[in-house]
């Protein structure tokens, strides 16, 4: 690992977070940390966690707590899975396969994009605990195609994002011309060229990687998708619930519903036998308004039971918020800015400097609660102000 991710300079992810920044241009550090609209619920997401206190268990030695578990029939080393996160490649030319390699050094999963900058084989070759985080872009003959790919190349799961009816509307990145940028014609660029040209480490690993994304694993009719086509196509195949009947004769493994905001729809997805749901609202990147993300977890938890497996995402930045997660019912949590930052400061050391952060957070702060091993949480160990739930 390079010194400068090391202790003191990067303790945790708010330190990454200044890494990514001062690397990248203005539109790519925006389009991985802004949010829609108002962003207030992304600033939710992560204030919400100050609601939920620990309730420790004292003077109860743990010389080594147990952080692994088990999810969608898979052993994980630890309770955190890398999210899906678009564009990855534009971060950094390793991208999605240094995600990838970073997750199984760590002995745990990556789910990939369908917005992906290196091919789903690529990735698979970095890591065996892989998934798969399906868009229907480019229609359901397309989709059918890529479902096959990504059996065939050994993904364990499909995991079917559900809030994306339309792109989010994120304001920074129309501020920041991130579509003029994306597109061919040069003269709408030029207003944005100065702060591109005033990251030269940036520009230079982009440029050596080929320039403007492409995407091998968003593919329609033609061939591969135009990163500047994304947003219609998103628009126009996003998944319904219909969808999921199709899907099941497709893939016979694991399917997990993703942006999972109510008990409804929670129970909704169980009736159609998914294998999980992850709780998310997409970190607050699609309708702004909606509560932050932990508040919902509780109901979702509540209404589903046993029946099948809940995952957790938006707004972690600690290992103790992961913790807050899994006692609130959660079986593990993705995480998405949180390694992203660290994969846009430094490619795969800035990956594996992220999930070292939030394993130590996990492991000191099971110690301190006196808690044996993450499978032994739960509301026990907590309390929560009045309030806090989302129901
Ligand atoms: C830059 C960016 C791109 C994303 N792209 C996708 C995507 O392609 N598919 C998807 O299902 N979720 C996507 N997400 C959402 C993440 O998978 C995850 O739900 C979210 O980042 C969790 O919130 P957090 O960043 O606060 O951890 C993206 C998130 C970010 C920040």
């Amino acid at each position: 690992m390079t010194r400068s991710l090391a202790s003191p300079h990067i303790l945790n992810i708010a330190d990454l977070r200044a890494a990514a920044r001062a690397r990248l241009p203005d539109v790519v550090f925006d389009y991985l940390d802004g949010a829609a609209e108002g962003e207030t619920t992304h600033r939710d997401n992560t204030s919400c966690f100050d609601e939920v206190m620990f309730r420790p268990k004292l003077a109860v030695k743990i010389p080594q707590p147990d952080v692994s578990t088990r999810v969608l029939g898979t052993g994980i080393a630890l309770p955190l899975i890398l999210a899906p996160i678009g564009y990855s490649r534009m971060l950094h030319p390793r991208g999605e396969c240094a995600a990838s390699a970073g997750a199984a050094r760590a002995g745990t999963g990556y789910i990939l994009s369908t917005i992906s900058g290196h091919s789903l084989e690529a990735v698979r070759a970095e890591n065996e605990k892989v998934f798969f985080q399906l868009y229907l872009m480019g229609g359901r003959e397309a989709s059918e195609a890529t479902i096959d790919r990504a059996a065939k190349a050994g993904y364990r799961a499909l995991f079917l994002t559900i809030d994306t009816a339309v792109a989010g509307f994120r304001e920074k990145d129309f501020r920041n011309g991130m579509s003029q940028l994306m597109g061919k014609p040069l003269l709408p660029k030029l207003k944005y060229l100065p702060n591109i040209l005033a990251h030269p480490r940036w520009l230079a690993g982009f440029l050596r990687d080929g320039g403007m994304p492409h995407l091998p694993n968003a593919v329609a009719a033609g061939g591969p998708l135009r990163a500047t086509d994304v947003a219609a196509a998103l628009e126009s195949a996003a998944v319904c619930w219909e969808d999921l009947e199709w899907i099941r004769n497709l893939w016979k493994g694991p399917i997990v519903i993703k942006g999972i905001q109510t008990a409804d729809d929670a129970r909704r997805a169980v009736d159609l036998g998914v294998s999980a749901v992850a709780v998310s609202n997409h970190g607050g990147r699609q309708l702004d308004g909606v509560p932050g993300s932990l508040r919902v977890l509780p109901a979702v938890v509540d209404a589903v039971g046993e029946q099948c497996e809940v995952l957790f995402d938006s707004g972690i930045r600690r290992g103790a918020d992961i913790l807050k997660a899994l006692c609130l019912g959660a079986k593990a949590v993705l995480v998405g800015r949180a390694y992203a930052y660290g994969m846009a400061a430094a490619g795969d050391d800035g990956v594996d400097r992220a999930i070292e952060i939030l394993r130590s957070d996990m492991v000191r702060t099971l110690k301190l609660l006196g808690c044996p091993t993450v499978r032994a949480l739960g509301r026990g160990h907590i309390s929560m102000r009045p309030g806090f739930r989302a129901d």
